[in-house]
Protein backbone atom coordinates (compact mmCIF):
# COMPACT_ATOMS: atom_id res chain seq x y z
CA UNK A 1 0.00 0.00 0.00
CA UNK A 2 1.21 3.46 -0.76
CA UNK A 3 2.11 6.39 1.99
CA UNK A 4 -0.51 8.22 0.20
CA UNK A 5 -3.53 5.81 0.70
CA UNK A 6 -2.36 4.99 4.11
CA UNK A 7 -2.85 9.03 4.96
CA UNK A 8 -5.72 9.29 2.92
CA UNK A 9 -8.88 9.74 5.37
CA UNK A 10 -11.49 8.27 2.97
CA UNK A 11 -9.63 5.08 2.70
CA UNK A 12 -11.24 1.60 4.46
CA UNK A 13 -10.03 -1.76 4.59
CA UNK A 14 -11.80 -4.62 5.88
CA UNK A 15 -11.09 -8.18 5.57
CA UNK A 16 -8.99 -7.90 3.48
CA UNK A 17 -10.64 -5.80 0.78
CA UNK A 18 -10.01 -2.03 0.78
CA UNK A 19 -12.09 1.13 -0.51
CA UNK A 20 -12.46 4.57 -0.87
CA UNK A 21 -15.70 6.20 1.02
CA UNK A 22 -18.02 7.82 -0.79
CA UNK A 23 -20.95 10.21 -0.04
CA UNK A 24 -22.76 7.18 -1.89
CA UNK A 25 -21.96 4.73 1.22
CA UNK A 26 -24.31 4.29 4.14
CA UNK A 27 -24.27 6.13 7.02
CA UNK A 28 -24.75 4.76 10.34
CA UNK A 29 -28.01 6.32 10.94
CA UNK A 30 -29.35 5.04 7.05
CA UNK A 31 -28.20 1.53 8.60
CA UNK A 32 -30.69 2.03 11.16
CA UNK A 33 -33.46 3.03 9.52
CA UNK A 34 -32.88 0.25 7.43
CA UNK A 35 -32.76 -2.11 10.23
CA UNK A 36 -35.71 -0.87 11.76
CA UNK A 37 -37.72 -1.09 8.58
CA UNK A 38 -39.00 -4.15 6.97
CA UNK A 39 -41.39 -5.30 4.32
CA UNK A 40 -44.66 -3.70 5.74
CA UNK A 41 -46.94 -4.54 2.51
CA UNK A 42 -45.54 -8.16 2.52
CA UNK A 43 -46.10 -8.80 5.80
CA UNK A 44 -49.88 -7.50 5.62
CA UNK A 45 -50.90 -9.49 2.73
CA UNK A 46 -49.42 -12.13 4.66
CA UNK A 47 -51.69 -11.79 7.29
CA UNK A 48 -54.50 -11.74 4.90
CA UNK A 49 -53.77 -14.81 3.19
CA UNK A 50 -53.89 -16.55 6.57
CA UNK A 51 -56.89 -15.12 7.48
CA UNK A 52 -58.77 -16.55 3.94
CA UNK A 53 -56.59 -20.02 4.29
CA UNK A 54 -57.90 -20.27 7.83
CA UNK A 55 -61.75 -19.47 6.23
CA UNK A 56 -61.73 -22.09 3.59
CA UNK A 57 -60.70 -24.31 6.41
CA UNK A 58 -63.41 -23.84 8.64
CA UNK A 59 -65.84 -24.57 5.65
CA UNK A 60 -63.88 -28.22 4.86
CA UNK A 61 -64.63 -28.86 8.44
CA UNK A 62 -68.31 -29.42 7.42
CA UNK A 63 -67.44 -33.06 6.51
CA UNK A 64 -65.22 -32.23 2.93
CA UNK A 65 -61.99 -34.15 2.81
CA UNK A 66 -59.30 -31.94 4.19
CA UNK A 67 -57.65 -29.85 1.11
CA UNK A 68 -53.62 -29.91 0.76
CA UNK A 69 -51.98 -27.45 2.05
CA UNK A 70 -52.40 -23.83 -0.22
CA UNK A 71 -49.92 -22.86 -2.08
CA UNK A 72 -50.10 -18.79 -1.12
CA UNK A 73 -49.30 -17.67 -4.67
CA UNK A 74 -52.96 -19.59 -6.10
CA UNK A 75 -54.72 -18.47 -2.85
CA UNK A 76 -53.52 -15.11 -3.94
CA UNK A 77 -54.11 -15.35 -7.60
CA UNK A 78 -57.52 -16.65 -6.26
CA UNK A 79 -58.49 -13.94 -4.21
CA UNK A 80 -57.01 -10.70 -4.94
CA UNK A 81 -59.47 -8.99 -6.99
CA UNK A 82 -60.80 -6.27 -4.82
CA UNK A 83 -59.73 -7.53 -1.65
CA UNK A 84 -57.69 -4.48 -0.59
CA UNK A 85 -54.53 -4.96 0.89
CA UNK A 86 -54.12 -8.39 -1.66
CA UNK A 87 -55.00 -5.98 -4.66
CA UNK A 88 -52.44 -3.13 -3.88
CA UNK A 89 -49.76 -6.39 -3.65
CA UNK A 90 -50.92 -8.06 -6.89
CA UNK A 91 -50.74 -4.79 -8.66
CA UNK A 92 -47.80 -4.04 -7.06
CA UNK A 93 -46.01 -7.36 -8.43
CA UNK A 94 -47.42 -7.41 -11.69
CA UNK A 95 -46.75 -4.11 -12.59
CA UNK A 96 -43.40 -3.11 -14.19
CA UNK A 97 -41.39 -0.44 -12.88
CA UNK A 98 -40.37 1.96 -15.45
CA UNK A 99 -36.54 1.69 -14.69
CA UNK A 100 -37.11 -1.98 -16.06
CA UNK A 101 -35.35 -2.23 -19.62
CA UNK A 102 -36.11 -6.01 -20.76
CA UNK A 103 -33.21 -6.02 -22.89
CA UNK A 104 -30.90 -5.27 -20.34
CA UNK A 105 -32.26 -8.02 -17.91
CA UNK A 106 -32.45 -10.32 -20.31
CA UNK A 107 -28.31 -9.36 -21.28
CA UNK A 108 -27.85 -9.89 -17.38
CA UNK A 109 -29.98 -13.50 -17.66
CA UNK A 110 -27.13 -14.30 -20.40
CA UNK A 111 -24.16 -13.05 -18.18
CA UNK A 112 -25.07 -15.73 -15.39
CA UNK A 113 -24.79 -18.61 -17.50
CA UNK A 114 -21.85 -17.59 -19.66
CA UNK A 115 -20.07 -17.39 -16.77
CA UNK A 116 -22.27 -20.06 -14.11
CA UNK A 117 -18.91 -22.05 -12.82
CA UNK A 118 -17.52 -18.68 -11.46
CA UNK A 119 -21.63 -17.45 -9.80
CA UNK A 120 -21.73 -20.76 -8.37
CA UNK A 121 -18.20 -20.61 -6.76
CA UNK A 122 -19.07 -17.33 -5.72
CA UNK A 123 -22.52 -18.23 -4.41
CA UNK A 124 -21.33 -20.70 -2.27
CA UNK A 125 -18.00 -19.77 -0.95
CA UNK A 126 -18.60 -15.93 0.01
CA UNK A 127 -22.56 -15.71 -0.69
CA UNK A 128 -23.15 -18.60 1.77
CA UNK A 129 -19.80 -18.71 3.72
CA UNK A 130 -19.51 -15.07 4.17
CA UNK A 131 -21.83 -12.89 3.77
CA UNK A 132 -24.63 -15.56 5.41
CA UNK A 133 -22.84 -16.94 8.01
CA UNK A 134 -20.91 -13.76 9.33
CA UNK A 135 -23.16 -11.44 9.56
CA UNK A 136 -24.41 -11.88 12.95
CA UNK A 137 -28.24 -10.95 12.36
CA UNK A 138 -28.92 -13.20 8.96
CA UNK A 139 -26.96 -15.98 10.87
CA UNK A 140 -29.37 -15.51 13.52
CA UNK A 141 -32.12 -16.29 11.53
CA UNK A 142 -30.97 -18.96 9.48
CA UNK A 143 -29.81 -21.08 13.28
CA UNK A 144 -33.71 -20.19 14.24
CA UNK A 145 -35.12 -21.22 11.22
CA UNK A 146 -32.51 -25.06 11.18
CA UNK A 147 -31.77 -24.48 7.70
CA UNK A 148 -27.94 -24.77 8.15
CA UNK A 149 -28.34 -27.78 10.15
CA UNK A 150 -26.63 -30.62 7.90
CA UNK A 151 -29.97 -32.22 7.61
CA UNK A 152 -31.89 -29.29 6.11
CA UNK A 153 -28.89 -28.00 4.23
CA UNK A 154 -29.56 -29.79 0.81
CA UNK A 155 -33.39 -28.29 0.92
CA UNK A 156 -31.90 -24.84 1.87
CA UNK A 157 -29.42 -24.94 -0.85
CA UNK A 158 -30.95 -26.48 -3.83
CA UNK A 159 -33.99 -23.84 -3.47
CA UNK A 160 -32.16 -21.16 -3.28
CA UNK A 161 -30.03 -21.94 -6.49
CA UNK A 162 -33.33 -23.48 -7.60
CA UNK A 163 -34.66 -19.86 -7.54
CA UNK A 164 -31.46 -18.39 -8.89
CA UNK A 165 -31.60 -20.76 -12.13
CA UNK A 166 -35.43 -19.39 -12.76
CA UNK A 167 -35.04 -16.00 -12.81
CA UNK A 168 -32.45 -16.30 -14.47
CA UNK A 169 -33.19 -18.78 -17.05
CA UNK A 170 -35.43 -16.58 -19.69
CA UNK A 171 -37.03 -13.43 -20.11
CA UNK A 172 -40.66 -14.87 -19.75
CA UNK A 173 -39.76 -16.72 -16.87
CA UNK A 174 -38.63 -13.30 -14.85
CA UNK A 175 -41.74 -11.48 -16.73
CA UNK A 176 -45.32 -11.49 -14.52
CA UNK A 177 -46.78 -14.64 -14.40
CA UNK A 178 -43.48 -16.52 -15.10
CA UNK A 179 -41.84 -19.78 -13.37
CA UNK A 180 -39.13 -17.07 -11.79
CA UNK A 181 -41.46 -14.16 -10.94
CA UNK A 182 -43.94 -16.31 -8.80
CA UNK A 183 -40.79 -18.46 -7.20
CA UNK A 184 -40.19 -14.55 -5.84
CA UNK A 185 -43.48 -13.94 -4.82
CA UNK A 186 -43.58 -17.13 -2.97
CA UNK A 187 -39.99 -16.17 -1.48
CA UNK A 188 -41.64 -12.99 -0.48
CA UNK A 189 -44.24 -14.54 1.73
CA UNK A 190 -42.32 -17.13 3.05
CA UNK A 191 -39.43 -14.49 4.28
CA UNK A 192 -43.17 -12.63 5.72
CA UNK A 193 -43.96 -16.24 7.51
CA UNK A 194 -40.30 -16.36 8.94
CA UNK A 195 -40.71 -13.22 10.43
CA UNK A 196 -43.85 -13.30 11.71
CA UNK A 197 -42.81 -16.60 13.48
CA UNK A 198 -39.99 -15.46 15.13
CA UNK A 199 -41.52 -12.18 16.20
CA UNK A 200 -44.48 -13.82 17.34
CA UNK A 201 -41.81 -16.21 19.68
CA UNK A 202 -39.78 -13.31 20.25
CA UNK A 203 -42.73 -11.60 22.02
CA UNK A 204 -43.28 -14.23 24.37
CA UNK A 205 -39.13 -14.85 25.06
CA UNK A 206 -37.51 -11.52 24.58
CA UNK A 207 -33.90 -13.49 24.55
CA UNK A 208 -35.24 -15.98 21.56
CA UNK A 209 -34.20 -13.65 19.26
CA UNK A 210 -32.94 -9.56 20.46
CA UNK A 211 -34.48 -7.82 18.00
CA UNK A 212 -33.28 -4.34 19.26
CA UNK A 213 -30.15 -5.34 18.31
CA UNK A 214 -30.72 -6.93 15.15
CA UNK A 215 -33.90 -5.32 13.75
CA UNK A 216 -36.58 -7.64 12.59
CA UNK A 217 -36.00 -10.96 10.78
CA UNK A 218 -35.55 -10.30 7.29
CA UNK A 219 -35.57 -6.15 7.98
CA UNK A 220 -34.79 -4.38 4.70
CA UNK A 221 -30.90 -3.98 5.41
CA UNK A 222 -30.95 -7.81 5.40
CA UNK A 223 -32.68 -7.50 2.54
CA UNK A 224 -29.97 -5.11 0.80
CA UNK A 225 -27.15 -7.77 2.10
CA UNK A 226 -28.65 -10.58 0.55
CA UNK A 227 -29.56 -8.52 -2.65
CA UNK A 228 -25.89 -7.61 -2.80
CA UNK A 229 -24.33 -10.94 -2.12
CA UNK A 230 -26.26 -12.19 -5.04
CA UNK A 231 -25.22 -9.56 -7.39
CA UNK A 232 -22.56 -7.03 -5.77
CA UNK A 233 -19.64 -9.58 -4.43
CA UNK A 234 -19.20 -11.95 -7.47
CA UNK A 235 -18.78 -8.26 -9.66
CA UNK A 236 -16.16 -6.79 -7.28
CA UNK A 237 -14.79 -8.85 -5.37
CA UNK A 238 -15.25 -13.08 -6.14
CA UNK A 239 -14.74 -13.15 -10.22
CA UNK A 240 -11.65 -10.60 -9.52
CA UNK A 241 -10.04 -13.75 -7.68
CA UNK A 242 -11.07 -16.19 -9.92
CA UNK A 243 -9.50 -14.10 -12.30
CA UNK A 244 -12.46 -12.73 -14.67
CA UNK A 245 -13.32 -9.14 -14.84
CA UNK A 246 -16.48 -7.87 -15.84
CA UNK A 247 -16.97 -4.80 -18.10
CA UNK A 248 -19.00 -1.82 -17.58
CA UNK A 249 -22.04 -3.06 -19.37
CA UNK A 250 -21.76 -6.59 -17.76
CA UNK A 251 -22.24 -4.95 -14.15
CA UNK A 252 -25.16 -2.15 -15.47
CA UNK A 253 -26.91 -5.12 -16.40
CA UNK A 254 -26.44 -7.62 -13.72
CA UNK A 255 -27.61 -4.38 -10.89
CA UNK A 256 -30.39 -3.86 -13.28
CA UNK A 257 -31.44 -7.49 -13.04
CA UNK A 258 -31.01 -7.40 -8.66
CA UNK A 259 -32.84 -4.05 -8.74
CA UNK A 260 -35.70 -5.68 -10.16
CA UNK A 261 -35.43 -8.41 -8.11
CA UNK A 262 -34.94 -5.68 -5.14
CA UNK A 263 -37.93 -4.54 -6.48
CA UNK A 264 -40.42 -7.95 -6.02
CA UNK A 265 -38.85 -8.56 -3.15
CA UNK A 266 -40.27 -5.91 -1.43
CA UNK A 267 -36.44 -4.35 -0.77
CA UNK A 268 -35.77 -0.88 -1.34
CA UNK A 269 -34.79 -0.27 -4.77
CA UNK A 270 -32.93 2.96 -5.13
CA UNK A 271 -29.62 1.61 -3.96
CA UNK A 272 -29.25 -0.34 -7.28
CA UNK A 273 -29.62 2.76 -9.47
CA UNK A 274 -26.19 2.76 -10.31
CA UNK A 275 -23.21 0.71 -10.40
CA UNK A 276 -21.87 2.73 -7.69
CA UNK A 277 -24.60 3.16 -5.52
CA UNK A 278 -24.53 -0.65 -5.77
CA UNK A 279 -20.71 -1.10 -5.07
CA UNK A 280 -21.09 0.93 -1.95
CA UNK A 281 -24.06 -1.27 -0.53
CA UNK A 282 -21.67 -3.96 -0.60
CA UNK A 283 -18.58 -2.26 0.81
CA UNK A 284 -20.63 -0.51 3.45
CA UNK A 285 -21.85 -4.19 4.13
CA UNK A 286 -18.04 -5.37 4.58
CA UNK A 287 -17.33 -2.64 6.84
CA UNK A 288 -19.92 -2.70 9.47
CA UNK A 289 -22.44 -5.94 9.09
CA UNK A 290 -19.81 -8.79 9.05
CA UNK A 291 -18.63 -9.52 12.44
CA UNK A 292 -18.64 -13.08 13.11
CA UNK A 293 -19.93 -14.96 16.19
CA UNK A 294 -20.14 -18.81 17.68
CA UNK A 295 -23.25 -19.18 15.27
CA UNK A 296 -21.31 -18.39 12.75
CA UNK A 297 -18.21 -20.63 13.55
CA UNK A 298 -20.97 -23.55 13.34
CA UNK A 299 -23.19 -22.42 10.24
CA UNK A 300 -19.74 -22.51 8.60
CA UNK A 301 -18.35 -25.64 9.45
CA UNK A 302 -21.82 -27.19 9.04
CA UNK A 303 -22.19 -26.06 5.41
CA UNK A 304 -18.95 -27.14 4.40
CA UNK A 305 -19.65 -30.49 6.10
CA UNK A 306 -22.56 -31.11 3.92
CA UNK A 307 -20.81 -30.02 0.97
CA UNK A 308 -17.42 -32.40 1.39
CA UNK A 309 -17.71 -35.90 -0.87
CA UNK A 310 -20.79 -34.73 -2.26
CA UNK A 311 -21.48 -36.37 -5.60
CA UNK A 312 -20.64 -36.09 -8.53
CA UNK A 313 -17.52 -33.59 -7.74
CA UNK A 314 -16.08 -35.58 -4.19
CA UNK A 315 -14.29 -32.40 -3.26
CA UNK A 316 -12.10 -32.52 -0.27
CA UNK A 317 -12.72 -30.54 3.00
CA UNK A 318 -9.20 -29.41 2.51
CA UNK A 319 -9.95 -28.11 -1.39
CA UNK A 320 -13.15 -26.32 -0.01
CA UNK A 321 -10.95 -24.87 3.33
CA UNK A 322 -8.17 -23.45 0.32
CA UNK A 323 -11.17 -22.13 -1.79
CA UNK A 324 -12.67 -20.14 1.21
CA UNK A 325 -9.48 -18.85 2.36
CA UNK A 326 -8.55 -17.69 -1.55
CA UNK A 327 -12.25 -16.04 -1.97
CA UNK A 328 -12.82 -14.43 1.71
CA UNK A 329 -9.27 -14.12 3.20
CA UNK A 330 -7.53 -15.54 6.25
CA UNK A 331 -9.01 -13.03 8.72
CA UNK A 332 -12.15 -14.40 8.17
CA UNK A 333 -11.75 -17.56 7.63
CA UNK A 334 -9.52 -17.76 10.84
CA UNK A 335 -12.55 -15.85 12.69
CA UNK A 336 -15.12 -18.53 11.21
CA UNK A 337 -12.96 -21.54 12.61
CA UNK A 338 -11.44 -22.93 9.01
CA UNK A 339 -8.70 -25.22 9.37
CA UNK A 340 -5.76 -24.17 7.54
CA UNK A 341 -4.80 -26.67 4.39
CA UNK A 342 -1.77 -27.41 3.14
CA UNK A 343 0.15 -25.42 -0.34
CA UNK A 344 -1.25 -28.19 -2.44
CA UNK A 345 -5.25 -27.30 -2.15
CA UNK A 346 -4.49 -23.72 -2.90
CA UNK A 347 -2.75 -24.73 -6.25
CA UNK A 348 -5.60 -27.14 -6.45
CA UNK A 349 -7.75 -23.92 -6.43
CA UNK A 350 -5.59 -22.08 -8.44
CA UNK A 351 -5.84 -24.41 -10.71
CA UNK A 352 -9.79 -24.06 -10.83
CA UNK A 353 -9.33 -20.21 -11.91
CA UNK A 354 -7.04 -21.44 -14.39
CA UNK A 355 -9.89 -23.69 -16.06
CA UNK A 356 -12.85 -20.68 -15.31
CA UNK A 357 -10.76 -17.84 -16.52
CA UNK A 358 -9.53 -19.61 -19.43
CA UNK A 359 -13.23 -20.48 -20.26
CA UNK A 360 -14.12 -17.11 -19.70
CA UNK A 361 -11.46 -15.30 -21.90
CA UNK A 362 -12.18 -18.33 -25.06
CA UNK A 363 -15.86 -16.83 -24.67
CA UNK A 364 -14.90 -13.51 -24.82
CA UNK A 365 -12.92 -14.11 -28.17
CA UNK A 366 -15.29 -17.18 -29.82
CA UNK A 367 -18.59 -15.69 -30.17
CA UNK A 368 -19.90 -19.46 -31.15
CA UNK A 369 -18.54 -20.61 -28.10
CA UNK A 370 -20.30 -18.23 -26.07
CA UNK A 371 -23.61 -18.70 -27.77
CA UNK A 372 -22.89 -22.85 -27.21
CA UNK A 373 -21.95 -22.39 -23.17
CA UNK A 374 -24.98 -20.15 -22.02
CA UNK A 375 -26.73 -22.84 -23.93
CA UNK A 376 -25.22 -25.57 -22.50
CA UNK A 377 -25.01 -24.35 -18.72
CA UNK A 378 -28.50 -22.61 -18.88
CA UNK A 379 -30.25 -26.24 -19.83
CA UNK A 380 -27.63 -28.47 -18.01
CA UNK A 381 -28.37 -26.07 -14.38
CA UNK A 382 -32.10 -25.76 -15.07
CA UNK A 383 -32.54 -29.65 -15.56
CA UNK A 384 -29.97 -30.26 -12.48
CA UNK A 385 -32.18 -28.36 -10.42
CA UNK A 386 -35.69 -29.65 -11.47
CA UNK A 387 -34.17 -33.35 -11.32
CA UNK A 388 -33.83 -33.01 -7.92
CA UNK A 389 -36.62 -30.87 -6.70
CA UNK A 390 -37.85 -34.15 -4.94
CA UNK A 391 -34.63 -33.69 -3.11
CA UNK A 392 -36.07 -30.76 -1.94
CA UNK A 393 -38.29 -31.34 0.83
CA UNK A 394 -40.96 -29.88 2.48
CA UNK A 395 -45.05 -29.59 0.79
CA UNK A 396 -44.68 -27.18 -2.07
CA UNK A 397 -42.70 -25.00 -4.20
CA UNK A 398 -40.79 -22.26 -1.61
CA UNK A 399 -42.67 -23.68 1.51
CA UNK A 400 -41.95 -22.87 5.17
CA UNK A 401 -40.30 -25.85 6.03
CA UNK A 402 -38.40 -25.42 9.58
CA UNK A 403 -40.74 -23.74 12.02
CA UNK A 404 -38.62 -22.41 14.73
CA UNK A 405 -39.71 -23.08 18.48
CA UNK A 406 -38.32 -21.43 21.43
CA UNK A 407 -36.49 -24.22 22.09
CA UNK A 408 -34.56 -24.66 18.52
CA UNK A 409 -31.08 -23.75 17.62
CA UNK A 410 -29.07 -25.86 15.72
CA UNK A 411 -25.62 -26.77 16.50
CA UNK A 412 -22.31 -28.33 14.81
CA UNK A 413 -23.24 -31.41 13.94
CA UNK A 414 -20.43 -34.17 12.93
CA UNK A 415 -22.37 -37.30 13.97
CA UNK A 416 -24.91 -37.45 10.66
CA UNK A 417 -22.20 -37.59 8.16
CA UNK A 418 -19.45 -40.10 9.59
CA UNK A 419 -19.30 -42.91 7.26
CA UNK A 420 -20.04 -40.53 4.13
CA UNK A 421 -17.49 -39.59 1.48
CA UNK A 422 -14.82 -41.55 -0.32
CA UNK A 423 -11.57 -39.88 1.76
CA UNK A 424 -9.72 -42.88 0.29
CA UNK A 425 -10.17 -42.93 -2.96
CA UNK A 426 -8.74 -40.04 -5.67
CA UNK A 427 -10.75 -37.03 -5.79
CA UNK A 428 -10.68 -37.18 -9.96
CA UNK A 429 -12.51 -33.68 -10.10
CA UNK A 430 -9.31 -31.97 -8.00
CA UNK A 431 -6.89 -34.04 -9.81
CA UNK A 432 -8.29 -32.04 -12.85
CA UNK A 433 -7.63 -28.59 -11.46
CA UNK A 434 -4.09 -29.30 -9.91
CA UNK A 435 -3.36 -30.89 -13.72
CA UNK A 436 -4.57 -27.38 -15.10
CA UNK A 437 -1.94 -25.48 -12.60
CA UNK A 438 0.95 -27.39 -14.09
CA UNK A 439 -0.22 -26.50 -17.28
CA UNK A 440 -0.70 -23.02 -16.62
CA UNK A 441 2.40 -23.18 -15.43
CA UNK A 442 4.55 -25.04 -18.42
CA UNK A 443 2.84 -22.58 -20.57
CA UNK A 444 4.00 -19.85 -18.04
CA UNK A 445 7.10 -20.72 -18.17
CA UNK A 446 7.17 -21.58 -22.01
CA UNK A 447 6.26 -18.02 -22.43
CA UNK A 448 8.87 -16.54 -20.11
CA UNK A 449 11.65 -18.27 -22.68
CA UNK A 450 10.66 -17.30 -25.36
CA UNK A 451 10.21 -13.97 -24.47
CA UNK A 452 13.90 -14.31 -22.99
CA UNK A 453 14.86 -15.55 -26.63
CA UNK A 454 13.07 -13.10 -28.56
CA UNK A 455 14.69 -10.03 -26.50
CA UNK A 456 18.31 -11.64 -26.59
CA UNK A 457 18.29 -11.81 -30.98
CA UNK A 458 16.67 -8.06 -30.98
CA UNK A 459 19.41 -7.45 -28.69
CA UNK A 460 22.27 -8.88 -30.92
CA UNK A 461 23.57 -11.33 -28.38
C1 LIG B 1 -33.83 -10.26 -0.60
C2 LIG B 1 -33.07 -11.19 -1.00
C3 LIG B 1 -33.35 -12.64 -0.70
C4 LIG B 1 -33.60 -13.61 -1.60
C5 LIG B 1 -33.63 -13.44 -3.11
C6 LIG B 1 -33.85 -14.84 -0.87
C7 LIG B 1 -34.15 -16.06 -1.43
C8 LIG B 1 -34.66 -17.13 -0.75
C9 LIG B 1 -35.12 -18.35 -1.34
C10 LIG B 1 -35.06 -18.66 -2.81
C11 LIG B 1 -35.61 -19.14 -0.35
C12 LIG B 1 -36.23 -20.50 -0.50
C13 LIG B 1 -35.29 -21.56 -0.04
C14 LIG B 1 -35.91 -22.51 0.91
O1 LIG B 1 -37.11 -22.75 0.84
O2 LIG B 1 -35.20 -23.04 1.75
C15 LIG B 1 -35.44 -18.41 0.88
C16 LIG B 1 -35.78 -18.92 2.11
C17 LIG B 1 -35.41 -18.34 3.28
N1 LIG B 1 -34.81 -17.13 3.44
FE1 LIG B 1 -34.32 -15.85 1.96
N2 LIG B 1 -33.72 -14.59 0.47
C18 LIG B 1 -33.40 -13.27 0.61
C19 LIG B 1 -33.18 -12.63 1.82
C20 LIG B 1 -33.19 -13.25 3.03
C21 LIG B 1 -32.72 -12.67 4.27
C22 LIG B 1 -32.12 -11.30 4.38
C23 LIG B 1 -32.93 -13.60 5.25
C24 LIG B 1 -32.61 -13.56 6.72
C25 LIG B 1 -32.38 -12.53 7.44
C26 LIG B 1 -33.54 -14.75 4.65
C27 LIG B 1 -33.96 -15.86 5.33
C28 LIG B 1 -34.59 -16.95 4.77
C29 LIG B 1 -35.08 -18.09 5.51
C30 LIG B 1 -35.01 -18.27 7.01
C31 LIG B 1 -35.61 -18.96 4.58
C32 LIG B 1 -36.19 -20.35 4.79
C33 LIG B 1 -37.49 -20.52 5.39
C34 LIG B 1 -37.86 -22.00 5.41
O3 LIG B 1 -37.85 -22.64 4.36
O4 LIG B 1 -38.14 -22.50 6.45
N3 LIG B 1 -33.68 -14.51 3.31
N4 LIG B 1 -34.88 -17.20 0.62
Amino acid sequence: MSTSSKINANHRKRWGYSFQWTDEHLSREEIDRLRSNYDDLGSNALEKFQAIVAETKVEHLAGAPSPAKPDLYTVLKNNYEDNGILEEFWNELHSVPDFVDWKQIERAQSFFARYAVANSTAFALQGFIRENSASPGIAEVFARTGGFSIKNLLSRVIETFTWLIQVTYSLESIQPGGEGHTSTIRVRLLHASVRQRILKLARSRSEYFPIEKYGAPVNDLDSLHAISLFCCSPMWDGFPKVGIYPNKQEIEDFIALFRYVAYLTGTPTEYWETPEKAKAVMETMLLYELDPNKTSKILAHNFIKWLEDQPPAYLSRSFMEAGCRWMNGHAMCDALGLGRPSLYYYLVFAGHNVIVASLAYSQKLIPALDGFMIRYFRKTLYDAVTDNAGLAGGNGPFDFKFVPDLEQKFGKEVGLLEGRGRKKLPRPVEHVFFGAFLFACLVGMLLIFAGVKLFLSLSGN
